[in-house]
């Protein structure tokens, strides 16, 4: 075993940085170069955060993602922050350090109990019923990307407000309440973005940014609890009715557990699978070859999403904490030791990925880990994958070529990231 390989100062500040987040191609070398020369490798920044171990290639990810009981989620905060941020959310909530109780929060005995309640309802047996729904929405998406043409923006016209539109129609919140809960979101999610965050402010300060998204998760609360009282009065076959109804060990869940439930599908549900079909667009603009293969042979089409979701990994890390002593790519982790399991960079492994920067629809295989892997594995999977199917089949029917119309904008984002801005030229079929 070797001593704790420390990462260079400048590399253990870029592998936090917002904004080498969304610059992208630099922060793909600073992987590259770390799983070439230290795989498991120790982040510190002064006082900044907790120290924490940064796992960078394939199969590391995939035995820490798989191994929940040497890898647990409820005892730290499951995605990074600054110390100062940490605390305000802890004297917030009475001592947790996660601010939304929710499935990534937990641990088992508890979490399957509770992934159960809405796991079935998540499974492609019965998406397939929403499929004709889906497809719809699908198509008046595209009609209003092609009366915009022959130049838009896609990110706002299309990659953002379709799967909004989808997981809350599953949520069964009113259309009148979408936005509020895309900004929402997008202050969960952006508050290091100043485009996105709402505020308009760059470089806001760690207390700052904490305190943006305790409004963000208030505001959640108080909207889920109004929707909780109508789904237990009125249930329908949503999954806020399935939330709402729902009992563990004999008793309804807490209000506290139910919010965390219904933000972690309103949120994850959404700027996610935004992400993976705006850089896919991103990229077949840029190939207009590959644009016209895929547009004449619709058996590629499940590999488009799936080379979406490898080539983007929006959901960029998560955090775990280890619950004893283990020994990872030869260095030593103690017991209670943080570690962030980086996605962009196990999905960019050239050792499972051949040229993994190249965005290949005919990619296989591609067990990528943009989802993650075992107890935790993202319960959204199949339905950001039917989404992403039924919206490409369309966009190929209806758009004949493709081509970049400007600069394309990354969020300043370390957790949820992806093109904020994406803008297009195109003819029509
Ligand atoms: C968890 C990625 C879409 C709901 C996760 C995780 C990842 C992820 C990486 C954590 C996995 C782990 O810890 O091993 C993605 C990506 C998406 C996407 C890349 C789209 C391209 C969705 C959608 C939904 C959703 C559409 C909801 C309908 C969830 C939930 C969890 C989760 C509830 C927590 C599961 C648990 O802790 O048991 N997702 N997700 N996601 N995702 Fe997704």
């Amino acid at each position: 075993m070797s001593a704790a390989p420390q990462a260079p100062a400048p590399v253990a500040s870029t592998v936090i940085d917002p904004v080498a987040y969304a610059e992208w191609d630099g922060l793909l070398d600073t992987f590259d170069w770390l799983r070439e020369n230290m795989p498991v490798t120790r982040v510190e920044n002064g006082d900044l955060h907790d120290p924490f171990w940064l796992v960078t290639g394939y199969d590391d990810v995939m035995r820490i993602s798989k191994d929940n009981k040497t890898f647990l989620n409820s005892p730290r905060g499951v995605v990074f922050g600054f110390r100062e941020g940490e605390e305000i959310v802890k004297a917030v909530t009475g001592g947790s350090p996660h601010l939304v109780n929710s499935l990534v929060a937990l641990d088992a005995p508890i979490h399957p109990k509770y992934r159960r309640l809405t796991q079935e309802w998540f499974m492609p047996k019965n998406l397939k019923q929403l499929e004709g729904e889906i497809s719809a929405l699908a198509k008046t998406t595209v009609d209003r990307l092609v009366e915009a043409g022959p130049e838009a923006d896609f990110v706002p016209l299309v990659a953002s407000p379709y799967p909004l539109h989808v997981i809350m129609q599953i949520l069964g919140v009113p259309e009148a309440d979408e936005q509020r809960m895309l900004f929402l979101t997008q202050q969960m999610f952006g508050g290091q973005d100043e485009d996105l965050n709402k505020t308009g402010m760059a470089n806001m300060t760690a207390e700052q940014i904490t305190q943006l998204v305790i409004g963000a998760v208030a505001d959640f609360e108080a909207y889920f609890a109004k929707l909780t009282e109508e789904k237990r009065a009125n249930p329908t076959d949503d999954v806020a009715s399935v939330i709402a109804n729902a009992k563990v060990d004999g008793e309804y869940l807490s209000d506290r557990d139910m919010a965390g439930y219904y933000i972690i599908v309103a949120s994850a549900g959404h700027d996610t699978t935004s992400a993976s079909t705006a850089g896919a667009m991103m990229a077949l603009a840029q190939d207009p070859e590959q644009f016209a293969r895929l547009k004449a042979d619709r058996d590629l089409l499940p590999g488009i999403v799936e080379e979406a979701i490898r080539w983007t990994s929006p959901v960029q890390h998560f955090m775990r904490t280890a619950a004893e002593d283990v020994e990872i790519g030869g260095v030593h982790i103690k017991e209670g030791d943080w570690l962030m399991i980086n996605y962009v960079a196990a999905n960019h492994d050239d050792r499972v990925f051949e040229n993994p920067r190249k965005f290949d629809a005919a990619r296989s295989p591609n067990r990528h880990l943009a989802f993650g892997a075992g107890a935790h594995q993202c319960l959204g999977l199949h339905m950001a994958r039917l989404e992403m199917k039924i919206l490409f089949n369309e966009l190929l029917d209806r758009i004949e070529t493709v081509e970049l119309a400007g600069e394309p904008k990354r969020a300043k984002s370390s957790f949820v990231g992806g093109l904020k801005t994406l803008p297009l030229r195109y003819t029509l079929s």
